[in-house]
């Protein structure tokens, strides 16, 4: 690598950003990485600083103070936000979209009508602004059951609801344009069909027209086994998901992101960053369900050990516009994460334990923290629903499985909760 060692900045806190810190700890790319404000797990291996992600301002003079180089941004908020805007503005090279890529994410109704302009196959929807409640209501005539009610704004993961009946869609078309929800961002929404199939998350990483597409992963967001009980952030995740076998793939690649990136292109948007595709595969066409413009969390933790090539070089690249994606390479492995949540999540869960991981970990796993902070003497603390990610590698998934649950069950802590089903889709197929 020819280019003078980077010191880098990674914006955010949770298991993402740990994948993503530990990749700049292995890169040669880089003389130092810092993380804001990171969390327990990051600051045992970085130095962390606090920052207000939302805070744009607070971003660039802390990247400023810090005469960082680069700039990774983990989560969705500052991207929305336009952080990457105003850091290119100060001549800092950032991994992550300006303001207007971030549209893709930040707005549902813009991604939706985006997608319709460009014929990219996702399912039938209309749209509705605040004061057209009872026009909202009418157009259920025109689906069936369950339906799909969107918040078109960022709501944290949680402004998707689906009604099984007619009233609770009305209820929830009402009480989102309303505000009572999801405030602001429930002022515009989209009714959308119900789509019956596997899902699936295909990640790229872009520059402009290049990418690099990394293996579709599976997530689990449900707290319980066999997808049961309330949606989470995600209870764990796996790739290469077979699901999206070689025709899936080569149809996602021609229909999806051949059509999106020359779209964006079309619009005037210079994408430089991580574009997150949610799939939903139905009678063997895949469908977008939604973009985001971040890595996956937890799919970032088992995506970024799987490239063989130093994924901060990619990151590096993509923003610079030097992006070669014929050069990157991919290990032949199966990689899964297990979170780690702390019993009670989504709900109420308690915080502040005591946590003690294992001495000597197996070379073919780690651990990651989301919600952890170090405590007086240095010891590790749950503070968050989502704890703990252990990732393991291995020939096989089912290998792969086996030594995460070994290490899982190693983990002392009082309040431990995960699956022990993650890759269960997968494992039962190969069986
Ligand atoms: P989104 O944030 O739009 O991806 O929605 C969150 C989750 O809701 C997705 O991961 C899906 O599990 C589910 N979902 C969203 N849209 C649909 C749809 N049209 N049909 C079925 N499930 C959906
Ligand atoms: N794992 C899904 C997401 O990060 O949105």
């Amino acid at each position: 690598m020819s280019e003078t060692k980077l010191k880098t900045l990674v914006i955010g806190s949770g298991g993402r950003e740990h994948a993503i810190v530990k990749s700049c700890l292995k890169s040669a790319l880089i003389s130092e990485v810092i993380a804001a404000p990171g969390n327990g797990g990051i600051a045992k291996e970085a130095k962390c600083l606090p920052l207000d992600v939302t805070d744009v301002d607070a971003t660039v003079a802390l990247a400023e103070a810090e005469k960082v180089d680069f700039v990774i941004v983990g989560p969705e908020v500052p991207l929305c936000l336009g952080v990457t805007d105003a850091l290119q503005a100060k001549g800092i090279t950032v991994y992550g979209p300006n303001k207007a890529g971030a549209q893709l994410e930040g707005s549902k109704v813009f991604t939706k009508d985006f997608l319709n302009k460009y014929k990219i196959p996702t399912a039938k929807s209309d749209t509705f602004s605040k004061g057209e409640a009872d026009d909202a209501v009418k157009a259920l005539e025109n689906y069936s059951y369950p339906v799909v009610v969107k918040a078109s704004g960022l709501a944290a993961g949680k402004g998707v609801i689906i009604a099984q009946s007619r009233e609770e869609a009305e209820t929830a078309i009402r009480q989102t344009l309303s505000g009572e929800l999801f405030g602001n961002s429930g002022a515009e929404i989209l009714i959308e069909e119900f789509l019956d199939g596997e899902e699936s998350s295909i990640t790229i990483m872009v520059s402009g027209e290049n990418y690099v597409y990394l293996p579709a992963a599976q997530d689990h967001k449900r707290i319980g086994e066999k997808d049961s009980g309330p949606n989470t952030g995600g209870m764990g995740a796996y790739a290469p998901a077979a699901v999206v076998n070689e025709s899936i793939k080569a149809q996602v690649i021609s229909d999806v992101i051949e059509p999106t990136l020359k779209g964006l292109v079309a619009e005037g948007i210079d994408f430089r960053g991580t574009l997150f595709i949610g799939i939903m595969i139905v009678d063997g066409i895949a469908k977008v369900l939604e973009f985001n413009v971040r890595f996956g969390d937890p799919e970032t933790q088992v995506l970024l050990p799987l490239l063989e090539t130093d994924p901060i070089s990619i990151m590096f690249h993509c923003a610079k516009g030097t992006l070669k994606p014929e050069a990157v390479k991919l290990k032949p492995e199966y990689a899964i994460v297990i979170v780690a949540a702390a019993k009670g999540y989504p709900e109420a869960y308690p915080k502040g334990e005591t946590i003690t991981l294992p001495d000597n970990l197996p070379t073919n796993v780690e651990i990651v923290h989301a919600g952890t902070k170090l405590g007086d003497k240095g010891e590790i603390l749950s503070n968050g629903g989502r704890v703990l990610g252990i990732t393991a590698f291995g020939k096989s998934l089912k290998d792969a499985a086996t030594d995460a649950y070994k290490v899982c069950d190693a983990i002392e802590w009082n309040s431990i909760y995960f699956r022990r089903d993650i890759g269960y889709r997968q494992l039962t197929r190969e069986q």
